[in-house]
């Protein structure tokens, strides 16, 4: 009776044993940016090169397109910023991804330990030969570019590297145009800086205006808004000491950690708003034009259960896209309103360069459709800056009398496929690693963007009312550092010869 209980018993738990799990199929054939899923879609014959791709390559989803797009839920990057783990099975604009990946608290880029090279003292260029010499220099005063230093991310700025003289170059510009604009004598000097690295160009601004103008430094404010916690923490401790060391007071500086995005107080007192490369990190949002009928397309990041990528494109367009489209087509630079002429020669250049994708040959771009049938008649990417418009209106409603002095890149090499895409780039074993794509796994990569100064200038202008300057790096220096400081034996000049590819942009 036992033996034949215990032979049911056995049988029983067998039938009850769960099933063997079931294995994810990842399909590498698919990049997050083989498919572009246009939503609402339509079925539509495909030719049998379309086909036969098709079939090479899988399509990723059990259910149609828009079923697949109305299953997930959206969330946005400030929903997600302080969440540990990253997100999977959602939706998220592009623009929100990016920033999440870049500044997310827990796994976002900026939450890793940072560090601005800083060299232990000031070069002395009246002993360094050349440029060459310069550079050997700065590579010896540089341990950190061990590839087993601890540090992820090392960054180097012309502040850093050309302190104190790039920092001074500001100060003087401050100073003039502080007496210039009529705040001298009635109100204080303030200073806002964004992303205030190691506190070096606050350092060297405090000590010009110091021993320059001893009675303008008793009236200045230094204030700092950083986003990055880690950064924030370090320069609460440091900042004092450092200050206190090159015999500055320490009451002068307020820290505010925070992004500038979350600003709400409105300043209204006449002040100078420093951003130096910080625009690079401002994330971007992706549009892809109809190729039939030119209308834009805003882009989302699938973000499946596995946490792997997708890119879908709606015609339903966030309030900032509108905005910056509204922008550029009420400005200067409008792309509809380009003359015929205009387009024709852009049409050309397309063939063997990147334009603007409303520019691009409309035979090149439908031969391109017939063969990939994964862009659902769609044109190449184009990146927008609506955090630089979101920027430049929290300038214009919270710091309504500011002056901005404001520098970064106006070109990046590498960059990803599209108009003003990014270099999306690691470092590994002290490699620098460039990738082809933006949708890589959130916080391991920095995603930077030139910025299009011209663009940017009209943004401005129309946005804050205000009239803005564009210059070279090049030119800016010249005009406000002392040029000779900086000279080489051989007469070269690293501080104006390096950085060709950065501008400032001033009002
Ligand atoms: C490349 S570093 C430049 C540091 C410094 N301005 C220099 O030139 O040496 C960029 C800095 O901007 C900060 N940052 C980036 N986005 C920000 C935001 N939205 N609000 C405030 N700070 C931000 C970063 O944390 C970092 O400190």
């Amino acid at each position: 009776m036992l033996t034949i209980r215990r032979h049911l018993f056995r049988g029983k738990l067998k039938s009850v044993l769960p099933p063997p799990p079931k294995k994810t199929h990842y399909e590498y054939s698919i990049s997050p940016n083989t498919y572009s899923f246009k939503v609402p879609s339509y079925k539509r014959p495909l030719n049998p090169i379309q086909l036969i791709y098709q079939q090479a390559v899988n399509f990723p989803f059990e259910k149609s397109v828009n079923d697949v797009y109305r299953s997930y839920p959206t969330i946005t990057s400030a929903q997600q910023r302080n969440r540990k783990t990253r997100p999977k099975g959602v939706l998220m604009s592009s623009a929100d991804f990016i920033e999440d990946s870049l500044y997310n608290k827990h796994y976002g880029y900026f939450s890793k330990e940072v560090e601005i090279f800083q060299p232990d003292k000031p070069f002395k260029y009246s002993d360094v030969a050349d440029v060459d010499d310069f550079v050997e220099n700065w590579r010896q005063s540089y341990p950190k570019a061990d590839p087993k230093s601890k540090s992820l991310q090392l960054w180097h700025t012309p502040t850093e590297l050309f302190n104190p003289h790039y920092g001074e170059s500001l100060a003087r510009y401050i100073l003039l145009n502080y007496k210039l604009n009529g705040s001298y004598p009635y109100e204080d000097l303030v200073i806002y800086e964004m992303g205030g690295g190691n506190g070096t160009l606050m350092c060297n601004i405090l000590n010009y205006i110091k021993q320059q103008e001893p009675e303008i430094y008793d009236r200045t404010q230094y204030k700092i808004i950083e986003i990055s916690n880690q950064l924030a923490e370090k320069q609460a401790k440091s900042y004092q000491k450092r200050l206190q060391s090159e015999g500055l007071s320490a009451d002068k500086l307020e820290i505010f950690n925070k992004s500038i995005f979350d600003w709400d107080k409105v300043v209204d007192e006449p002040c100078f708003f420093i951003a130096l490369e910080v625009f690079d990190n401002f994330a971007h949002d992706v549009i892809k034009y109809d190729m039939h009928s030119g209308e834009p397309l805003e882009g989302k990041v699938l973000i499946d259960k596995q946490g792997d990528f997708y890119q879908f494109f709606t015609p339903e367009l966030s309030e900032y896209s509108k905005a910056y489209l509204q922008l550029r087509e009420s400005g200067k630079l409008s792309i509809l309103q380009s003359s015929s002429f205009n387009a024709k020669v852009e049409n050309l250049k397309s063939l063997f360069k990147q334009v603007h994708p409303l520019f691009e040959s409309p035979t090149m771009v439908k031969l391109k459709n017939s063969v990939l049938p994964f862009n659902d008649d769609l044109t190449t990417a184009e990146y927008i800056p609506t955090r630089l418009v979101k920027f430049f209106n929290i300038l214009k409603h919270r710091f309504p009398n500011h002056s901005l002095i404001s520098s970064d890149f106006h070109y990046l090499p590498n960059t990803i496929a599209g108009y003003n895409g990014p270099v999306v780039q690691t470092i590994l074993n002290g490699d620098t690693i460039d990738v082809r794509t933006y949708m890589v796994q959130q916080g391991y990569f920095d995603i930077m963007f030139a910025t299009d100064f011209e663009m940017a200038e009209e943004l401005y202008k129309q946005i804050t009312g205000k009239i803005p300057k564009i210059s070279t790096h090049r030119e800016f220096l010249e005009k406000w550092a002392d040029v000779n400081a900086t000279s080489t034996k051989s007469g070269e000049n690293p501080m104006l010869d390096f950085y060709r590819n950065a501008s400032f942009l001033t009002s």
